[in-house]
């Protein structure tokens, strides 16, 4: 039987955990919320949840992985006689989020073709659009986004695109694709985030966006929000966004983990990832925040429009060098999708090669990867032809729902978000703690951790975690959820 290929070394695996980790979910989620939710205050409940519940599960996943040596869908069902069925739910988790996430990784794609156009003052780049802005009383970034989302045609060939290259580095598997791209990816994302914070950190005015992130109450006193969100909506936004930026509750660090060599030490890999992961999203924040209060002031401050309407408005305000950090940016905003989407297509592609290489038929990586990137492209295709809801054809529309449509229906990246982000991945979190904490024993953990021949330092604190705190966070953060989509 063919040999299953892992990680070659723990900083590939890191580097490709952190990858997963570090996506468009710290970009434009993270130094929002952390802004509209009271600045210091979320932080450290975030913090906390991280501890509570997110090294929790991230133990837990990544011993699921590594002790099993299988992907999600084998590993529950190995492991599980309740909770047998959970890795399919993780396989749809993934194709959910990697159609709305592919359409978006294309647009950061076709922001870095327009901003090397406007270093070169070629026509497909922006300037064009300041005149049109102009006439109407607009904003650059408002008129480019406005035009390439009235182009759906433009948007798909963009969004195909960032599937062919998820796609390319899956077929390459884990040590030929994935750890040799966040090997090298990463470091430098790291290196442009720096160069970006340090730009948008000294423009004039910059220090209202720090303060907008980190002083409490600042975004209230300063009308920047109406007013400020109450407890528990602060703890399932800070829940939400945590499981969203940490990959947990769908099978990607199970993914991951069962391609980790033995000898590696989990409990330091988890805390590594965790740790990571928050400072990118603080220095992506240090990057985005400051930049649009000094030079977009009225710009939105979170979601698609962050990143496509107010950031481009940033750059396209900076003068002569604007499109230089425009590329920067734009280029980081697409390593760190890309590195997130291989293991979102990578929980699909492991189960279905370890299911034909367990029947000895070979790896075929190449042929599931191809027909997954298939279905992935389809939904893209979705999305990208809804244009955020402005053709007709979002949800609501199609479920015949009158009046003004709640977000979830209002367009197809909602709907697709909602339903991971918002339902399966907290629910997948839960049920997985309830797993581990009452069916299969915290044990299994603390005996997998320990294969590295380091003692589980935190196995007092996991077990009582796993059984009664991280599940009560999650039927929180679960409710929380749901009332905000619904009521
Ligand atoms: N963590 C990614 C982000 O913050 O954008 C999103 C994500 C990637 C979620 C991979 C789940 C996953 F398996």
């Amino acid at each position: 039987m063919e040999e299953r290929k892992g990680f070659g070394t723990n900083f590939g695996f890191l580097m490709a955990a952190v990858g997963s980790a570090v996506g468009l979910g710290n970009i434009w989620g993270f130094p929002n919320k952390m802004g509209a939710s009271g600045g210091f205050t979320f932080l450290i409940i975030y913090l906390i949840l991280a501890v509570l519940c997110g090294f929790i599960v991230m133990l837990g996943e990544l011993a699921i992985g590594r002790k099993t040596g299988k992907g999600a869908v084998e590993a529950y069902h190995v492991l599980s006689k309740k909770f047998k069925w959970m890795g399919w739910m993780g396989i749809l988790s993934a194709f959910f989020i990697l159609f709305f996430y592919c359409a978006l990784g294309g647009y950061c794609i076709k922001y870095v073709v327009l901003n090397v156009g406007d270093l070169f003052g070629a026509g497909f780049g922006s300037n064009a659009m300041a005149a049109v802005a102009d006439a109407n009383g607009t904003s650059v970034g408002a008129e480019v986004f406005g035009a390439f989302l009235g182009n759906p045609t433009e948007a798909i060939i963009y969004g195909l695109i960032f599937v062919a290259i998820t796609m390319i580095i899956v077929i390459g598997g884990i040590g030929g694709g994935i750890e040799k791209v966040c090997s090298v990816g990463m470091p430098a994302l790291f290196v442009m985030l720096l160069i970006c914070i340090i730009r948008a950190c000294t423009l004039d005015g910059a220090v209202n966006g720090l303060k907008y992130m980190f002083v409490p109450g600042w975004a209230v006193a300063n009308g920047v929000i109406d007013k400020a969100p109450d407890f528990l909506t602060v703890l399932a936004t800070a829940g939400g966004q945590m499981f969203f930026s940490l990959s947990l509750g769908m099978g990607a660090m199970i993914t991951y983990g069962s391609y980790l060599q033995k000898k590696e030490n989990l409990q330091k890999n988890a805390i590594l990832i965790i740790v990571m992961d928050t400072l990118v999203a603080l220095m992506a924040g240090l990057c985005v925040i400051p930049g649009r209060f000094a030079l977009d002031p009225d710009g939105t401050l979170g979601g698609p429009k962050l990143l496509f309407i107010t950031m481009q408005n940033v750059f396209s305000r900076m003068g002569g060098l604007g499109p230089i950090f425009g590329i920067l940016f734009y280029l980081l905003v697409v390593f760190a999708a890309v590195s997130s989407s291989i293991s979102l297509l990578e929980v699909i592609v492991a189960h279905f090669v370890d299911k034909a290489r367990d029947a000895g038929k070979g790896d075929k990586r190449k042929t599931y990867t191809l027909i997954a990137a298939a279905c992935v492209g389809l939904g893209c295709i979705l999305v990208c032809a809804d244009a955020l809801g402005s053709t007709g054809f979002a949800p609501g529309n199609l479920l015949g729902m009158t009046g003004e449509l709640p977000t979830w229906a209002a367009d197809w990246l909602d709907f697709w978000d909602m339903l991971s982000e918002g339902i399966m991945m907290p629910l997948g979190a839960l049920l997985m703690s309830l797993m581990i904490g009452w069916e299969v024993g915290p044990e299994m953990v603390k005996e997998e951790c320990e294969q590295s021949g380091h003692a589980m330092g935190s196995y007092g604190f996991f077990k009582i975690c796993v059984k009664f705190i991280t599940p009560l966070c999650m039927i929180l953060i679960l409710y929380g959820q749901i009332k905000e989509f619904f009521f």
